[in-house]
């Protein structure tokens, strides 16, 4: 697939001369942003100064402990095990300390950044902050045209469809469309990008892969800890806006769009919008709110906040692909684990020869694809046991990727928008799109209901596919991986 940079048949746009990372101190930056700078670095792809900006008033030293201290306790991928990359790490960086919202910050920002003329200018801050930064980037004549500038903004890209269009435009009135980067990490991850290459990739599935032949699809991203330090953020988004309107619909277009119609980028994400705008919005009956009990104990929360921990929804693709077929997501934190999966579910044949091969006698086939926490495909068929009964089992033959990924999320997606590269990047239409699904549900919606944490949520989550077979546990399938005696092609027990 080629890639489709945002300067189009001007042919691929120059670099990045330099990154600035706002919200230097927080959260983000100390488990994603560093590890990711730290990796290019090993990897002799960090060559531009990095400016980290925040409102702590550290010195040099503190700082540089700060960096220190979160890639060796912060982030899962590994600690320091490359000193002399890390060295070059940091002579790279320097800061900027100072208040959002005071000018001065962004005049010493002009003065670090030299004679840079295309900076990168991420922001990694509370979403309530973007317009005020971009404004004052902007103020600053940090973002000229001229300068070839770019943002990359974290979702949730506002908090409903008029806060977007809002965002969008004060985004618009200092970057033009095509310097705008709008990141969702799970468009940065091996397995997602694994969906569209082995959805088209391969040319058994696509006959298969519509409404006459899939009777559900099921999404669920998991996870078995709380909101931790984050309690402030979840308090103004919540489940829906934290990881459903983006990172479970980003999936669900992958799995629903058309075959772009031609090798571009540019094509993926028209084929992905033409989803997002079949979707049909949600009404309050189509969604489960759930929150955690212990909730309101959290650091930052309010003790009577009706915000959700979780959410399942049932969504509707309206084309004539996925014409009343039923998408049950769901996604919550202090479930039973920390997975995201997708199970789409194969009609029973249409004719039960056999007992055992139609809903009455068990599941009909489904492909599973595990997403985290290691990355799978799985295709479930059934096969005859031996002995003179015509009855079955049905297996997974399974494909597992053996090899370590090679690059994390936000490494990718932090390198491709210093490189100009918008693929991997969502556009302003299918953010609004998104929020236009969510919409109707944000305010006109029920209560969050209490679940115990180590469940699956709220038990009036279960009555959303009460009449479709229930909810596919992932936590009880058999793990995609390897056993180290087996080859990936072996075949397993499955459900
Ligand atoms: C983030 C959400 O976008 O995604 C978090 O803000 C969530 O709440 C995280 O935990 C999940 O990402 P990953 O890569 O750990 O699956």
């Amino acid at each position: 697939m080629t890639v489709a940079t945002r300067t189009g048949a001007a042919g691929p746009r120059a670099r990045s001369d330099a990154l600035v990372v706002f919200g230097f101190s927080g959260d983000l930056v100390g488990k994603k942003v560093f590890p990711a700078l730290y990796a290019m670095a090993k990897k002799g792809r960090l060559t531009v100064p990095v400016i980290g900006v925040a409102s702590s008033k550290w010195g040099v030293d503190e700082w540089h402990g700060h960096v220190r201290d979160s890639l060796l306790h912060k982030s899962h991928e590994g600690g320091i095990d490359d000193p002399a990359a890390f060295d070059r790490m940091m002579s790279l960086l320097s800061y900027v300390s100072g208040d959002y919202n005071d000018a001065a910050t962004f005049t010493a920002l002009k003065a670090a950044l030299g004679s840079a003329e295309r900076p990168t200018f991420y922001l990694a801050i509370p979403p309530s902050l973007f317009a005020t930064v971009i404004q004052s980037l902007g103020h600053a004549g940090l973002a000229g045209l001229a300068q070839d500038a770019r943002v990359v903004v974290e979702k949730p890209f506002g908090r409903d469809l008029a806060s977007a269009r809002e965002l969008n435009a004060v985004a618009h009135s200092v970057f033009p469309e095509s310097s705008i980067f709008r990141i969702d990490h799970y468009l940065g991850k091996e397995a997602i990008m694994n969906i569209l290459y082995f959805r088209f990739a391969n040319s058994f599935l696509e006959p298969v892969w519509n409404r006459d032949h899939i009777a559900g699809v099921q999404i669920t991203l998991g996870e078995d800890f709380g909101i931790g330090e984050r309690g402030g953020f979840y308090e103004s988004a919540g489940c829906l806006r934290d990881v459903v309107e983006n990172h479970l619909f980003q999936i669900v277009t992958l799995l629903a769009m058309d075959a772009p119609a031609y090798q571009s980028f540019e094509a993926v994400h028209s084929a992905k919008l033409g989803v997002l705008r079949a979707m049909r919005p949600l009404s309050a009956t189509d969604l489960v709110r759930g929150q955690y009990i212990g909730y309101h104990e959290e650091t930052a929360v309010a003790h009577d906040s009706d915000v959700e921990t979780f959410c399942a929804l049932r969504l509707f693709v309206d084309t004539p692909r996925w014409a009343g077929v039923p998408w049950y997501l769901r996604a919550g934190k202090q479930l039973p684990a920390s997975v995201v999966e997708v199970q789409v579910q194969m009609q029973p044949p249409p004719q039960q020869l056999f007992d055992d091969a139609g809903p009455a006698g068990g599941r009909a086939n489904y492909v599973r694809f595990r997403l985290q926490p290691r990355a799978g495909v799985a295709l479930a068929a059934r096969i005859k046991r031996p002995g003179r009964e015509f009855v079955g089992v049905q297996r997974e033959l399974y494909l597992a990727q053996d090899e370590p990924e090679t690059m994390a999320p936000y490494e990718r997606l932090l390198g491709d928008a210093l490189a100009g590269d918008g693929a991997l990047f969502t556009d302003e239409d299918a953010v609004m799109a998104a929020w236009a699904v969510v919409e109707p549900v944000l305010a006109a919606h029920g209560p969050a209901l209490p679940y115990g944490p180590g469940t699956w949520g709220p038990a009036e989550a279960d009555g959303l596919t009460a009449g479709d077979g229930g909810w596919h546990d992932p936590a009880s399938d058999v793990p995609i991986d390897l056993p180290t005696d087996a080859s990936p092609s072996k075949a397993r027990p499955g459900r």
